[in-house]
C-alpha cells in the first residue's frame, strides 16, 4: 500500500475501510501492451468459465474499464444504458447499473466520462465508496482494460491483486506485453502478473513463446511471471463476436473453450495473493492515487 498512497492518504484508507465489510473477492485485472489482442474476449469468456465451474460455480462480475472504447456489451449483444459514471455522479444505485447477463455473469459497464477519475470530488468518490460495498458479493471481479501504458491502466492493474497480461505470438505483440510489464513494475513493485498467450497455432508454439517472455522478465525486471495456458487461434471467436455470444457458450466443447476453462481452473486452483479488502481495497488505491 506503501508504494501507492502518501502516509496521510494510507491513513484515511484505513480509516475507510474499518467502517466496510471485509470480502474475499479476487480481482483480476486484463491487460496487454498492444490493442486487438483478444483481451476482452478472454475477459468475458473467463468470467462465464468461472461462474459456471461445475464443482464450485463463482459470483462473477465483469467490468468493462476499456474506458475509451469500452466493448464488452457488444460481445454481449447488450447496451446498458447507465455505467459507473452515472453511479459517480449519484443518479443511479449500484444495483441499477448492474446488468445480469444470460451466461450467469454480472456485467459492469464503463463510460468515457469515467476518465476523468483523478479530479474526481469528495461526494463523488463517496458515492462510488458506497457503490462497491453492493459488489462485494461476488468471489471474482474480472477488469477488462484498455490496452497500452496510460495512467489509468496503470492504476488498475497497481490496484488489482491479480493481473493477467495477455498477448499473441506476434513480435509486436511480445515487445509490448514486455513493456506494459516493465511500465507496471516501475509504479510497484507488488504485482502478480500472469500470462496467457492467445491465438496460438499450437501448444509447442504457446510454450516457446510463453517460455521467452518469462525469461526475458525474470532476466531484465527480475519479476517472476506465471504462465497460465494459452488459447488457439480460431474462427469461432471471430464467429461468436459476429453473433454477439461468448464462444464458451456457443460452442463449449471446442478447442479453445476447453483452453478458457483450462485457465480458469488453474486461476481457481492458485492460490490468492494477499487478501485483504477485496473490491473496496481495490477502489480505494485506485481513487486514491
Ligand atoms: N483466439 C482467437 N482466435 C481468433 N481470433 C481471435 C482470438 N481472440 C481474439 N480474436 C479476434 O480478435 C478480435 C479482437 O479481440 P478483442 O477481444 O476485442 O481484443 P482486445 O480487447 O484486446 O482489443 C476479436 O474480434 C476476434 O475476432
Ligand atoms: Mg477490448
Amino acid at each position: 500500500m506503501s508504494e501507492i498512497l502518501g502516509p496521510d492518504q494510507a491513513e484515511g484508507l484505513r480509516k475507510m475501510m474499518g467502517n466496510l465489510p471485509q470480502s474475499n473477492t479476487r480481482i483480476i485485472a486484463i491487460t496487454s501492451g498492444k490493442g486487438g489482442v483478444g483481451k476482452s474476449s478472454f475477459a468475458l469468456n473467463l468470467g462465464i468459465c468461472l461462474a459456471n465451474m461445475k464443482e464450485s460455480p463463482k459470483k462473477v462480475v465483469v467490468f468493462d474499464a476499456d474506458l475509451g472504447l469500452a466493448n464488452i456489451h457488444v460481445l454481449l449483444g447488450a447496451i446498458p444504458k447507465n455505467n459507473l459514471y452515472h453511479v459517480m455522479k449519484g443518479q443511479k444505485k449500484m444495483s441499477e447499473i448492474i446488468y445480469k447477463t444470460d451466461f450467469g455473469v454480472d456485467f459492469i459497464g464503463g463510460a468515457s466520462g469515467f476518465t476523468q477519475l483523478a479530479n474526481i470530488k469528495e461526494e463523488e468518490k463517496q458515492n462510488l465508496i458506497d457503490a462497491m460495498q453492493e459488489i462485494s458479493y461476488a468471489d471474482y471481479i474480472i477488469i477488462d482494460t484498455s490496452a497500452g501504458i496510460s495512467s489509468n491502466v496503470i492504476s488498475f492493474v497497481t490496484a488489482a491483486q491479480e493481473t493477467i497480461v495477455v498477448t499473441t505470438p506476434e513480435p509486436t505483440a511480445i515487445t509490448d506485453a514486455y513493456g506494459i510489464i516493465k511500465a507496471v513494475l516501475t509504479e510497484s513493485d507488488n504485482v502478480n502478473i500472469k500470462l496467457v498467450l492467445n491465438r496460438v497455432r499450437n501448444a509447442a508454439e504457446a510454450s516457446k513463446v510463453s517460455k521467452r517472455i518469462i525469461e526475458i522478465c525474470a532476466q531484465f525486471l527480475n519479476i517472476k511471471i506465471e504462465n497460465l495456458g494459452f488459447i488457439y487461434d480460431d474462427p469461432i471467436v471471430a464467429e461468436a463476436v459476429r453473433k454477439q455470444t461468448p464462444f464458451v457458450q456457443m460452442y463449449p466443447a471446442s478447442n479453445v473453450a476447453l483452453c478458457v476453462n483450462h485457465i480458469a481452473r488453474r486461476i481457481m486452483n492458485m492460490e490468492i495473493p494477499s487478501q485483504e479488502g477485496g473490491w473496496q481495497k481495490f477502489m480505494g488505491l485506485f481513487l486514491k492515487k
